[in-house]
């Protein structure tokens, strides 16, 4: 991953728990540009990455803006970027990676964001607003004060194009997703990022929609749960190219098998959602722990950041 130093230019309070930040060139250039659902890797002192997506208009390369929820739960992203970061530091950064592309020639695109799920959606409302194209935006939220960038998307919310959802804390009282999603519309593609529960509200609500109309991104995964396993203390990951075979434990991910062995392997969010560390294999029983592959997928394919061996040996196709 290529990874650039960027200036904090200002840092602005959004909603309650949540702040932005602008960064710029620290020499007062251009910046790469980006597309609508880009993100980019933070890097936390201490090596740890974070993944945030970019909110402003995209293209923009003056600077970039992303959002970031103050979680109780942090393990040190949020909470080092609320806490330590002042305008004016230098923090390193990735340049600009895209899982969460527009389909820029949809008739119509509904967005459905739940909390910070917001920020890779604005870019795209912004985006959609360049292309003038036909587009609705479903932002939901437990209440105005947690609701980040309501003064940025209030013209399209007096035009209608915007509505936002308030839960007060109760998701029943929240947006319906099953009957807003209940009739998929030719030419329409859906994109959805939030919570995990609104993200599984969403995923069932659009499980009946055309492969390769519903479009989502998760920002966020569970530390992995103590390991299935077949109770073998040590198993095996065979890479068919090079021939290796190397020991994984039953708490080890792949990746982290791979690197103890010396294996380079890239990866980014660690966490399952980014889809950086998809590798082939050919054999083997793997519990997969992320958040993207669907069950054929998980057939053939193995996001190693956050895959485990439940029985020996996995063929790697590397
Ligand atoms: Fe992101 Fe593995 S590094 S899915």
């Amino acid at each position: 991953m290529t990874m650039i130093q960027v200036r904090v230019r200002s840092i602005a309070w959004e909603a309650e728990g949540i702040l932005s930040f602008e960064l710029v060139d620290p020499q007062g250039g251009r910046l790469p540009a980006f597309e609508a659902g880009a993100h980019i890797d933070v890097r936390m002192p201490g090596g740890v990455s974070r993944r945030y997506s970019l909110c402003n208009v995209p293209g923009e390369t003056r600077f970039w803006r992303i959002a970031v929820l103050r979680t109780p739960e942090s393990r040190g992203g949020s909470r080092t970027m609320h806490e330590k970061l002042r305008p004016g530091d230098l923090i390193e950064v990735s340049e600009p990676h895209n899982f969460f592309a527009l389909d820029e020639t949809a008739e119509r695109t509904v967005l459905v964001a739940g909390g910070i799920g917001i920020t890779p959606l604005l870019a795209m409302v912004h985006r959609l607003q360049q292309l003038g194209r036909r587009f609705e935006l479903h932002y939901c939220t437990r209440n105005a004060a947690r609701t980040a960038f309501a003064s940025e998307l209030a013209p399209l919310l007096a035009d209608g194009v915007v509505r936002i959802h308030h839960d007060n804390g109760d998701p029943k009282q929240g947006l319906d997703l099953a009957a807003l999603l209940r009739e998929p519309r030719r030419g329409t593609h859906v994109y959805y990022c939030g919570p995990a529960g609104f993200m599984n509200a969403a995923k069932a609500a659009t499980a009946h929609w055309t492969a390769g109309t519903v479009h989502f991104e998760y920002f966020g995964a569970e530390p992995l749960a103590a390991p299935e396993t077949s109770g073998e203390s040590t198993m095996e990951v065979r890479l068919a190219k090079s021939g290796r075979t190397i020991p994984i434990e039953p708490a080890q991910t792949l990746l982290q098998a791979l690197r103890a062995a010396g294996v380079d392997c890239e990866s980014s969010c660690e966490a399952g959602v980014c889809g950086t560390c998809l590798t082939p294999y050919s054999a083997g029983d793997i519990e997969h722990n992320d958040l993207i592959l669907n069950d054929d997928e998980r057939r053939t394919e193995v996001l190693v950041c956050c895959a485990r061996v439940r029985q020996g040996p996995v063929v790697l196709d590397i």
